[in-house]
């Protein structure tokens, strides 16, 4: 099987979604993806956030393993021992209390929007209209289901297949003032990535989250956090809103959940869970014994990983900020941890400089037109930071008069 016969067969047979970059991959390990040449490429996109332990870590393959041979799938209608054990898990690592298992991204996501909803009924006395209406923020981007796209700021995503869910209202990003304006008595949920992926690596201002906290709180309206990109140690912290002091109503996660297998959860509070009775909401996959094991297993590895993203988070941030000079390509660094963005002056710039790394055998991807973004394993040491500095420093135009090492971080490489 070679590159040019799988992509005539998938032209033939699948729907044409994806603008794929031209690479068959076979294997992976560590940090590594290689072809079918046998070439290997530094990945420094771990599937979109999802391959946060690198590939073929030891011990999500034993728990694979093991539990592959004993149980994979039974449905939500019996028991097994892992679906408790994993809400245990991300509760207390979360302050929150509930949990509910999906498949996917904008699967959790849906099911958020629908606890906000049902909350919002069981709250709305004396025949009064329950609250309805949901903010959401400009550039945000929630998933592909009907809800989600009604929820994300983006007109690309939504505007092919209106009318969709009604009652959202977008608010400017990081604008008190807009948020104020807009926030009534009729708002069930205000949504908000705590650091926005899709719309460019941009986190929420303290004060704006802050507001957006308290306008909530006030009113009896939630707070629902998207921390499926930015979530589960991606930051150096479990949660990304742990930076900011600020406690959700309701969060949800995916991507990394269980190191490549697919699953999505919701997290919320007591109180938001009374919302829900048997047969309200479901799903025939989520939370299976075989992806609530592997979770169980990647968050005994986080727990180990969270200094390390943080350190080598700032050591990388810190080598992109040498690549920005006055007048040169680069408009801004943004991100938090191994969650990093490059704002680039052009588009073109952008998406040939995610060319010019693969064809040096590294994967980033380019998110926002302009933005060059970065997402590498939790795995990854300096030295595979400094190979990407160094290919940047190639591929960008202009002099680099900032890329010497600082004398600290140098004295910290071994
Ligand atoms: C913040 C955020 N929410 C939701 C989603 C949707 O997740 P999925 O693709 O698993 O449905 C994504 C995916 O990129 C995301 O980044």
């Amino acid at each position: 099987m070679n590159l040019s016969s799988v992509m005539r067969s998938e032209h033939e047979l699948l729907l044409p979604t994806y603008d794929r970059q031209k690479v068959l991959f076979e294997k992976g390990r560590g940090v590594y993806l290689w072809d079918v040449e046998g070439d290997p490429y530094l990945d420094f996109l771990s599937g979109i956030g999802v391959n946060a332990l690198g590939h073929r870590h030891p011990a999500i393959q034993r728990a694979l393993r093991q539990q592959a041979s004993q149980l994979i799938h039974v449905s939500n209608l019996f028991f097994h021992p892992y679906q408790a054990e994993l809400a245990r898990r991300l509760t207390k690592i979360s302050g929150l209390d509930r949990a509910f298992f999906a498949n996917s991204g904008t699967e959790a996501w849906e099911g958020a929007l629908k606890l906000a909803r049902a909350y919002a009924r069981t709250r709305s006395t004396n025949g009064h209209r329950p609250k309805w209406r949901i903010l959401a923020l400009d550039h945000s981007f929630h998933g592909r289901t009907m809800g989600a796209l009604a929820t994300t700021g983006q007109s690309k995503y939504r505007d092919p297949f209106g009318p969709l869910v009604p009652g959202v209202s977008f608010v400017r990003f990081n604008d008190v003032e807009d948020l104020k304006r807009q926030f009534d008595a009729t708002v069930c949920a205000v949504c908000l990535e705590t650091i926005q992926g899709e719309g460019g690596i941009r986190p929420l201002d303290k004060d704006f989250l802050g507001v957006a906290r308290e306008l909530t709180r006030k009113s009896g309206a939630l707070l629902l956090l998207d921390e499926i990109q930015c979530g589960l140690g991606r930051t150096g912290r479990y949660f990304a809103y742990q930076h900011y002091k600020v406690e959700p109503d309701i969060v949800t996660l995916a991507k990394p959940l269980a190191a490549g297998l697919p699953l999505g959860a919701i997290l919320t509070t007591r109180r938001v869970a009374g919302a829900i009775d048997p047969g309200m909401h479901g799903t025939t996959f989520g939370g299976g014994p075989l992806v609530c094991r592997v979770a169980i297993e990647f968050l005994k590895v986080l727990a180990g990983l969270l200094d390390h993203v943080a350190e080598v988070g700032d050591y990388f941030r810190e080598r992109l900020e040498q690549l920005k000079t006055p007048g040169g390509p680069v408009v801004e660094v943004r991100g938090i941890g191994l969650m990093l963005g490059m704002e680039l002056n052009s588009a073109t710039l952008a998406k040939d400089a995610v060319a010019e790394l693969l064809r040096r055998k590294i994967l980033i991807n380019r998110t926002s037109e302009t933005v060059l973004r970065f997402l590498p394993p939790y795995i990854i040491e300096k030295k595979h930071v400094d190979r990407v500095i160094r290919a940047l420093a190639e591929v960008l135009p202009g002099p680099k008069p900032g890329l010497a090492r600082p004398t600290s971080i140098s004295r910290s490489l071994s």
